[in-house]
């Protein structure tokens, strides 16, 4: 291994050390297994508490600041595994031996070229839109270059498809559900909708074109952004490296691949949170997984959620120096503005993931003047807030915090930020659309209804 990777590699089990260290006092974690439904739980706004399905695939513990991809601990994967290992992992269930990764590396690669793709896409103005929008739009064309869904023999089998709108069914019926209200929720067939045919839009072989052609198209993006054209992947070079070289037109350094790698692999996946579910959500109307990715795009977008790795750069910037961090924070908390890169619905300890991209952004800004003063400030925000904020409320830094900060260390402008966290995170929805679907139910929350009843239509002239 390359001597600065290396490097890296003890950086990765050093963070892996401190955290088992730190939070080796908190609770043991509880609903994980097998549990009996109906679950109880106290479910609060933005579904806060909610469970809305069983998982194999990873694991949070907030308390305790865990990550957990099938069974195996982030700090383990992102210092000794590839990006690809954690696709096969994800997706497939299973580390994959030498023979089975090269297989499955060859099929991922078939799958980075898409000529008709990146034809349609080129027709819009790429150049002046939103990267994120952009790049959802891309997959839309990607789904209209692969699959035949929209042709009637594509469609999906819906005779053994559980599908509800529980709030009509008193419309529907008598009060209560008569007779007529014999919706099969008890029969869990799986539908003819998964068949692993290439015309499948919901298959592993959608979720790998996906996999594989969100990087390109997201390099592509980007290259269209800087006023280049775009470049075409080169198969025999890593997932990362790819990525890296489809983006900038040069061949990655060792370090820079592997900076790109542990960045992917941290990204991959992450519980049931807001893209991931909306990603769920669109595949359990027994639509597919290209449209799925693209809800998953749109969620992503959010300054809530992907879109705060962009914001905390913004932040530090408009801070503007180390003098300058308390003064700001001051004024963030008088005007009660959320901190972006700090906060979590599920962590209520360190972030894993920020443990280890924190001093991973440390060691890069040692090395790189350009971006020493993004970094130094970010510290400072980190202890300001931690001592305001950190014991009371529980804020400590997430995963957007210090990732801004790396990829600016590989020179990746800021807008493409928020695009990176799709090319890795598509494997997390992929993997968890394909996994409910083996057991679909249709997702149909209700909403308490706080208006009012029984007023009077007034006709337009009447009213004032
Ligand atoms: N800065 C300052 N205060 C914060 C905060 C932040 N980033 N995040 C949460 N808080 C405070 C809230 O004001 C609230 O305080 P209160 O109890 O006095 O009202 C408390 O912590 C709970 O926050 P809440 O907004 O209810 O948490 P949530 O679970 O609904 O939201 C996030 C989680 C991630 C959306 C939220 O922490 C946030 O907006 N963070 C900034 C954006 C970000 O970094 N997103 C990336 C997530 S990976």
């Amino acid at each position: 291994m390359h001597e600065q990777t290396t490097a890296m590699t003890d950086v990765i089990l050093e963070a892996a050390r401190k955290a088992r260290e730190e939070t080796s006092g908190e609770p043991e974690p509880h609903l994980v297994g097998k549990v009996d439904w109906p679950i109880q739980c106290t479910v609060g706004p933005g579904l806060e508490g909610a469970i809305a399905a069983e998982s194999k695939i990873g694991y949070v513990n907030g308390a305790k600041g865990w990550l957990v991809y099938r069974g195996y601990d982030i700090f383990d994967l992102a210092a000794h595994s590839t990006y690809e290992e954690v696709c096969h992992l994800l997706l497939i269930g299973s580390l994959p031996g030498a023979a089975e990764l090269d297989a499955f590396k060859n099929r991922l690669n078939g799958y980075l070229l898409l000529n008709k793709t990146m034809r349609m896409l080129m027709g819009f103005p790429v150049e002046t839109m939103n990267a994120m929008g952009a790049l959802r739009l891309g997959t839309n064309l990607m789904r209209q270059e692969f699959t035949y869904r929209d042709r009637e023999e594509g469609r999906p089998a819906t005779d053994d498809a559980i599908g509800a709108d529980e709030d009509s069914i008193a419309m529907e019926t008598a009060p209560g559900g008569g007779a007529e209200a014999t919706f099969r929720f008890g029969e869990k067939n799986n539908s003819a909708a998964c068949r692993p045919t290439l015309q499948d839009a919901c298959g592993m072989d959608a979720c790998l074109h996906l996999i594989a052609g969100v990087s390109t198209i997201t390099a592509a993006i980007a290259r269209v952004h800087q006023g280049h054209m775009a470049i075409e992947p080169d198969p025999g070079i890593s997932h990362a490296a790819n990525f890296l070289y489809m983006m900038t037109g040069r061949k990655p350094t060792p370090l820079e691949e592997r900076i790109m790698d542990v960045a992917l692999i941290l990204h991959a996946d992450h519980g049931m949170n807001a893209s991931t579910f909306a990603a769920m959500v669109v595949a359990s109307t027994l639509s597919d997984v290209y449209f799925s990715v693209g809800s998953g795009i749109g969620a992503l977008n959010g300054p809530l959620h992907g879109g705060a790795n962009e914001q905390v750069v913004v932040s530090l910037e408009e801070i503007g120096g180390v003098g300058n961090v308390k003064a700001w924070v001051d004024a963030a908390m008088k005007g009660k503005r959320k901190i972006m890169g700090f906060g979590h619905r599920v962590y209520k300890a360190y972030d894993p993931r920020a443990r280890i991209l924190g001093p991973l952004a440390a060691e890069l800004a040692r090395e790189n003047a350009a971006v020493r003063p993004l970094y130094e400030t970010a510290h400072a925000l980190e202890e300001e807030v931690l001592s305001r904020m950190g014991a009371e409320k529980k804020l400590f830094p997430n995963v957007d915090f210090y990732s801004g900060i790396v990829y600016s260390s590989l020179g990746i402008p800021r807008e493409m930020f928020t695009p990176i966290f799709a090319v890795s995170r598509v494997a997390g929805w992929t993997a968890r659309v394909q996994e409910y679907l083996t057991n679909n139910r249709i997702f149909r929350p209700r909403a308490v209804y706080t208006g009012e009843f029984n007023k009077r239509y007034v006709p337009v002239e009447e009213r004032r």
